[in-house]
């Protein structure tokens, strides 16, 4: 902050002064500087790296919940998909399966909560996996051992037939005129009336949204809501794309990723692909429910994100992706047409 402002006054005023007499130079000059202001924010890179570097990295000591639960849907969701393949004859899944009593060993060592659903769903696929595979009578030495060590994992687990797995796959026909109704009727609002947005229906709206899909179901995405009115106007003055109806706003949310959630910077982009499919479902939804909503873009500068996490007491480690303003539209309220391209400029068959 200081070395720009000194350079400002070193150089960039010096040079507006001396370039002002004589147009063409200024016209270079003003285009070189543009250029640098770009080129300047490349900076911002530099931050995110910061950021990845703190909270991308699954540590072998890290045995904190988020980390524990991220880790153990990663390794039992190889064992889940394998169990749904058609090709059931070789014997699959050894190294995940040991790999998952490992974190399954580490959480119970650490105390976390054994009915926890992420934990069941675990320990619900070891019992499936073992399931299917000691009635194949493989010849695999290895493999045996690997089911012995799932019989002693699971000695004292109650079954949770609830959270079995797999399940039968239900195509969901004679859904796509409601489908296709929702879509087109879900518009981003900018105008809304007074009535407060009744917290159970949002929770269920989230509840419904969980059903996105993520990379290896890690459910990464974190909701904060915000009710109180005076918070909601210190976080929306950190974004600048609420001018107009920001003030009208009795419920606002931030939908943030927690980075703890990824191994490392090879998932550096699956936050965002995750948090987008989510924040999708969930704007429908709110639709489907009889809200209104509008999603609002968190392209902001560094010091601005910091100040969102400490305004709205968001952790450190939770990326946040974008807000989203959410209430009731107001009574005739307009919105914009926002006509869809031409089909085939977006399709290109191959
Ligand atoms: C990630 C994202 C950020 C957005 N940010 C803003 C915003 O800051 N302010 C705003 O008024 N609309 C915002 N929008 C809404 C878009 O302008 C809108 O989705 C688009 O014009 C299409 O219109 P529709 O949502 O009504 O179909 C955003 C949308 C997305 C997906």
């Amino acid at each position: 902050m200081f070395a720009g402002a000194f350079l400002r006054k070193v150089l960039v005023h010096p040079i507006d002064t001396a370039v002002r007499r004589f147009p063409a130079a200024r016209e270079r000059w003003d285009g070189f500087k543009r250029k640098l202001k770009h080129y300047r924010k490349l900076e911002y890179f530099r931050w995110d790296l910061g950021k990845s570097r703190r909270h991308m990295v699954w540590r072998a000591t890290d045995d904190s919940y988020v980390k524990l639960s991220a880790e153990l849907l990663y390794q039992y969701h190889k064992l889940e998909k394998g169990l749904c393949l058609t090709d059931s004859t070789r014997f699959f899944g050894k190294d995940a399966a040991r790999a998952v009593m490992h974190v399954v060993t580490r959480w119970r060592q650490a105390g976390h909560p054994r009915t926890d659903r992420v934990y069941v769903g675990a320990i619900e696929s070891l019992r499936s996996y073992r399931g299917k595979l000691r009635p194949l009578h493989l010849p695999d030495a290895d493999g045996d051992s690997v089911l012995l060590d799932i019989d002693v994992i699971l000695v004292d687990e109650p079954l949770r037939p609830e959270l079995a797995t797999p399940v039968p796959f239900r195509p969901s026909a004679d859904t796509s005129d409601a489908f296709e109704r929702l879509c087109q009727e879900r518009r981003s609002v900018r105008a809304y009336s007074p009535t407060p947005v009744d917290q159970g229906l949002l929770e269920r709206a989230i509840g419904i949204a969980q059903w996105s899909p993520s990379v290896c179901n890690r459910q990464a995405w974190r909701v904060h809501i915000y009710r109180d009115r005076d918070q909601i106007a210190r976080l929306l003055h950190l974004q600048n794309g609420n001018g107009g109806f920001g003030h009208q706003l009795s419920t606002l949310l931030v939908i943030a990723m927690d980075s703890t959630a990824f191994f490392d910077a090879t998932e550096r982009n699956q936050q965002f692909i995750d948090a987008g499919l989510f924040s999708m479902s969930l704007i429908l939804s709110l639709q489907s429910l009889g809200l209104a909503s509008c999603c609002l873009n968190w392209s902001v500068i560094p010091a601005h994100d910091v100040r969102a996490h400490r305004e709205g007491g968001i952790p450190e480690n939770q990326r946040i992706i974008m807000y989203m303003a959410v209430g009731h539209a107001a009574d005739g309220a307009l919105v914009p047409r926002s006509p869809r391209r031409e089909l085939q400029n977006v399709v290109t068959t191959h």
